[in-house]
């Protein structure tokens, strides 16, 4: 693994350099990814208190900018169903909508782990389901991992996947495609459900994922759990004592409008700067400023 040259990126020691770390800040040549984050990278984060980085990312741009900005981890999310495909929630979308910007996103990103989201209805059936959608997405999408939402009840499901060579990262806590079933958008794993939080991730991590996701469950529960695992934790609204991180690329950096969740930290307002970029561009036009000259044969 090359040594980065960026003494400190936190992790750098384990994971391979980001790209534009360097003297040089060129790309590397695309083709060959020697530098391609693996799940065994994550592990050793965990193991030597490092911290890593995940966003969804769902289109060349997105995966491209993240993966040289250094994120370790891309998620292809079923989040793509609401903040892609203009549906109110994830769970209209499907795998065949989903395979192309996975594809997109893996041929974009150079150093960063790409991992698909199941979308509901493409694993919940049997493990044979769930295997057949796991292959898809590493054959047609290009991904290196999928991502499963569900608690202790998968394992068998996960245990299979593995076995096919299809690494899983497990979600649990609050699992956005059972949003009905849980009464919306609620936090998970509160007082005496942490014990089955704890018992979820184990029971998942046993069978085989590489990494357990948990969403929206208390700081200390997800610091439980966390302990309970040899293997790397991710949280999105779990505190600050998972291995990693993950965000909604479009709420970190401002693109959606509308209300945050508690956990949204935004680092950029790129809707205020599309919005005065498209205007401005309106009024060129109808002023007859552009095109000028300059941009004319
Ligand atoms: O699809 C998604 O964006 C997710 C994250 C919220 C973890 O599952």
């Amino acid at each position: 693994m090359a040594p980065s040259t960026s003494p400190d990126s936190g992790m750098s020691a384990e994971l391979p350099a980001p790209y534009g770390t360097g003297p040089a800040q060129a790309a590397p040549p695309a083709a060959k990814p020697a530098g391609r984050i693996r799940t065994h990278h994550l592990r050793q984060a965990k193991e030597k208190g490092e911290r890593f980085a995940m966003l969804t990312a769902y289109d060349q741009y997105s995966a491209e900018i993240f993966d040289d900005a250094g994120i370790e981890v891309l998620l292809v999310g079923d989040s793509a169903s609401n903040n892609v495909f203009g549906n109110e929630t994830s769970l209209p979308v499907t795998v065949d909508e989903l395979l192309p910007l996975c594809r997109a996103v893996t041929r974009s990103a150079r150093r960063a782990l790409v991992v698909a989201d199941l979308p509901f209805g493409s694993y919940e059936v049997s493990a044979e389901q769930a295997v057949a959608t796991g292959v898809r997405f590493l054959k047609e999408g290009l991904a290196h991992a999928v991502k499963m939402e569900g608690g202790a009840f998968y394992a068998d499901t996960v245990r299979a996947m593995v076995q096919a060579g299809i690494p899983v990262m497990a979600h649990i806590g609050f699992t956005p495609q059972s949003e009905h079933a849980l009464g919306g958008y609620r936090v998970q794993g509160r007082g005496d459900d942490a014990s089955r939080l704890i018992e979820d991730a184990v029971a998942l991590a046993d069978a085989g994922a590489f990494c357990v996701l948990m969403e929206m469950v208390p700081a200390s529960t997800a610091a439980a759990v966390d302990a309970a695992l040899d293997v790397p934790t991710i949280g999105i609204g779990a505190g600050n004592a998972t291995t990693g991180q993950v965000l909604v690329w479009q709420d970190m950096a401002g693109l959606r409008g509308g209300k945050m969740a508690k956990f949204v930290k935004q680092y950029a307002d790129l809707r205020t700067t599309l919005t005065d970029a498209a205007r401005a561009y309106g009024d060129d036009v109808r002023s007859g400023q552009f095109p000028g000259p300059e941009h004319s044969f």
